[in-house]
């Protein structure tokens, strides 16, 4: 059977957990790609770090143009936008299918990527980049792809849903419960993205532009994280029947004078009426409330970080890599043709 060279760059939380599954189902994963998947190596930084689990010291190294030159998909789990931008480059250039679960990557250069990608005939993948184990990505771009996408509300962010879960439910405190969500592994390595929102507000970027079919830059996504959030507020919240979630909001918006319609897309702490699906999110899980002309509201649910689920989405999509390299049908499109105008962050509202 046909064997297809498989790179991992990073070798953390998710990318530990992408190598072990791929080596040990390997013959589950052939017989579903309709190829072998090799996994050629891993590159990281420093090839002695402890890691969360014992692979084979042999497919370590620090060469990643090397390695990338050598395989037909490369799996990108290092995060963070240097060197990533320029490994995934080479990647594409170089003709193969990228995975990579990289938010901050495709919200602040996600258009140029797509454009190498579409010159050269690559694929990008980017399941894994927003909602963890749960597919969103796909059910926008593919499963909606026929309806009009009104209005997508996320809890997208799992340590801030965490830590407000407990301050409703525990009493707790904003920083005793990130101390918490930090040794539960959904903390960013430095949780003021979490905290602050930025983490949210560059998968709103990502979640609007598929949804609306137009370049959403992150920098038009305004953005209010919780640490203003007080004991007091969660208290009023409840009184009045809400519940305190931070939520990616991303709609179209129509000018009541012009008629002329818009994206909007924002991040802030938002009063969820306690009988919305979203207010029954609890800890650490995260969910995509999807408002669409035709198929009306759908909710995609689940664990929105962590390791070896976040391999799950990463996997899914090596093996649609694989299956399109084995059939050479053409990929998932990216259909940015919409062009909407995008409000801009000062014009946009703070509540829902
Ligand atoms: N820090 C992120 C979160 C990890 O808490 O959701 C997943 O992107």
């Amino acid at each position: 059977s046909r064997t297809v060279k498989v790179a991992l760059l990073g070798a953390g939380s998710v990318g530990s957990q992408v190598a072990r599954l791929l080596l040990e189902q390997s013959e589950a994963f052939a017989q579903r790609a309709g190829a072998r998947l090799e996994l050629v190596g891993i590159a990281v930084r420093n090839v002695d770090a402890a890691r969360d689990v014992d692979l084979p010291t042999e497919l370590f190294t620090t060469d990643a143009e090397r390695l990338i030159l050598g395989a037909d998909f490369v799996i990108e789990l290092m995060g963070g936008i240097h060197p990533a931008l320029e490994l995934v480059t080479l990647a594409l250039a170089s003709g193969a299918d990228v995975v990579t679960a990289n938010k901050a990557l495709l919200a602040h250069h996600g258009p140029e990527l797509f454009e190498i990608a579409e010159r050269v005939g690559a694929q990008l993948y980017y399941e894994a980049a927003v909602g963890g184990a749960i597919p969103i990505i796909r059910p926008l771009r593919e499963n909606l792809a026929g309806d009009r996408i009104e209005r997508v509300l996320g809890i997208v962010n799992g340590t801030t849903n965490y830590i407000l879960d407990r301050m409703h439910t525990e009493k707790d405190t904003l920083e005793e419960s990130l101390r918490i969500a930090t040794d539960l592994g959904y903390a960013e390595a430095d949780p003021t993205a979490d905290i602050e929102g930025f983490d949210a507000q560059q998968k709103a970027a990502i979640l609007a532009s598929i949804a609306f079919h137009t370049e959403v830059p992150v920098t038009t996504v305004s953005r209010e994280g919780i640490t203003g959030i007080s004991a007091g507020q969660i208290a009023d919240a409840e009184r009045g029947g809400h519940v305190v979630k931070l939520l990616a909001i991303c709609e179209r918006v129509t000018d009541p004078d012009t008629g002329i319609e818009a994206v909007s897309a924002r991040v802030h702490p938002t009063l969820v009426p306690a009988d919305h699906p979203l207010a029954s999110v609890h800890g650490g899980n995260n969910a995509i409330f999807v408002e669409s002309a035709a198929a009306g509201p759908l909710m995609f649910y689940g664990a929105g970080a962590g390791g070896v689920q976040t391999a799950s989405a990463v996997l899914g999509d090596l093996v649609s890599a694989a299956r399109r390299h084995v059939a050479g049908g053409p990929g998932l499109g990216e259909s940015m043709d919409a062009d909407l105008p995008i409000v801009a962050p000062e014009q946009v509202s703070t509540r829902y």
